[in-house]
């Protein structure tokens, strides 16, 4: 039997159908009271469709108040259950799990949602472009709302259907800057020693479990390091791995980085970078951070995200047992149904339209010295996958003529336009330029 159509059985008694996952992208399709919509539906019933044994949603924030984009959607009390379960049953109608990924932006939040973000502490992100704006530190009583936040979520994701959830601490978001002795200065007990930066994420998991039952999937996803000077290291990864794990996870899956060092991409960092060419692991970025993690997990299986491309490779490591779920998210913006087509064998090389964009060679290049350069490139490469997010959940096919600066300018220009539509919108005091832009 091919490894990647073997089931798996996750520790709460569920099973996943085949290894190979859709990861989490955000999707900025909710309606202007950011909840599920139309398009979500359309979206998600292809990649069910497609033959994933597992989907994972792009973030669905806890407060309306902070989001990492407008278009999120949001569950709040906000209403459109309706909504919620009718997506929920596009993306499960193939007999696949679709997981609601749950997640707060803390720092990481655009100024479309929010001049007066949150963090563990008020440290400012660099290179952003003036994108996102300084956050405060939280009041403890906060930090207990949104525990309690992300708990409610998940109630309300297998209430209507979702089949799992994934507690996002990862990628710079809230839970990653409670992790991150970089972004987390705080002298309680939410900061200093790793058990203290950890608190957040076993308290987020402790709620969550307690809403969805012994035998409700929960997942995690978490940084096998920041790749940033100060920030969660491979070591700490590991130990908050295990912590997770006998607390009884579900799944676990592994990234890396944050907006400010998006390792996500795999830009890892020189000395990561270094190191890792000298493997034949170069493809999958993630790998060689995810062994230490694999024997502290014990058992608990394990997803790793991040560069898989070739199919052989995905074979390679379920076979060998080193990671249990493959999880892929770029290519099912331009392939949404490659499972089908790896089982068929029709597709041997997923695709990789992000070797191409890039807004300029050398200083102005991706690798650029600028960090605000970097950020620009980052952007407009994300922004290409945007697009072709939208076009699926228009029903339209991907537009792989899209060019990397007609992707930027239709992205800007499609946030503010959802920004401006959005029923919440923050004091119009402390709206950003430009007025016009913002104003209902
Ligand atoms: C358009 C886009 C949106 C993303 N949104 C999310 C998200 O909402 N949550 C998340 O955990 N990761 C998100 N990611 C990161 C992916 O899940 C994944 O970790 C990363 O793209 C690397 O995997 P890949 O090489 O297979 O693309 C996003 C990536 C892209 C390209």
């Amino acid at each position: 039997m091919d490894p990647l159509a073997r089931p798996l059985p996750l520790p709460c008694g569920a099973t996943l159908k085949n290894r190979l996952c859709k990861a989490g992208m955000t999707e900025g399709l909710a309606d202007e009271d950011d909840r599920a919509s139309e398009r979500l539906e359309t979206l998600y019933g292809r990649w069910s469709d497609g033959g994933a044994g597992l989907l994972v949603t792009g973030n669905v924030m806890v407060d309306r108040r902070y989001l990492e984009r407008p278009g999120n959607i949001v569950i709040d009390r906000n209403g459109g259950l309706d909504a919620l379960a009718t997506m929920a049953r596009a993306a499960t109608r193939n007999g696949n799990h679709c997981w609601m990924q749950i997640s707060h932006p803390g720092r990481q939040c655009t100024r479309m949602s929010s001049n007066h973000p949150v963090s563990p502490s008020s440290v400012k992100m660099r290179g952003m472009l003036g994108s996102v704006a300084a956050p405060r530190e939280l009041e403890v009583d906060e930090i207990w709302d949104i525990i309690e936040r992300f708990a409610y979520v998940a109630k309300t994701a297998k209430e209507t259907g979702f089949t799992g959830v994934q507690i996002h601490s990862a990628h710079g978001y809230l839970s990653s800057q409670f992790l991150s002795p970089y972004t987390n200065r705080r002298t309680d007990e939410w900061g200093g020693s790793l058990e203290n930066r950890a608190r957040f994420l076993r308290e987020t998991y402790k709620a969550v479990r307690e809403a969805v039952g012994a035998d409700f999937p929960v997942g995690a996803k978490l940084n096998s390091s920041d790749f940033q000077k100060g920030g969660f290291s491979n070591e700490e990864s590991a130990l908050v791995a295990r912590w997770l794990c006998d607390a009884g996870l579900d799944l676990l899956e592994i990234s890396g980085g944050t907006y400010e060092q998006t390792a996500l991409f795999g830009r890892l960092g020189e000395e990561a970078e270094k190191k890792a060419e000298s493997t034949r692991r170069r493809e999958a970025y993630f790998l060689e951070y995810a062994r230490n993690i694999r024997e502290a997990a014990r058992g608990v299986p394990l997803m790793v995200t991040g560069g898989f491309r070739s199919v052989s490779l995905m074979r390679e490591v379920i076979d060998s047992g080193e990671v249990d779920v493959v999880g892929i998210a770029r290519p099912f913006c331009v392939v949404p149904d490659l499972p089908n087509q790896i089982e068929k064998g029709t597709l041997t090389k997923l695709p990789t339209p992000e070797k191409e964009r890039r807004l300029g060679p050398g200083i102005f290049g991706p690798t650029s010295s600028i960090r605000s350069v970097r950020t620009l490139n980052s952007q407009a490469e994300v922004s290409w996958f945007y697009r072709q997010i939208i076009a699926l959940g228009e029903g339209r096919e991907p537009d792989l003529a899209l060019g990397t600066w007609g992707a930027l300018l239709a992205h800007f220009n499609g946030e503010l336009a959802v920004a401006r539509r959005r029923t919440f919108q923050q004091p119009k005091a402390a709206l950003p330029a430009p007025k016009e832009a913002l104003d209902a």
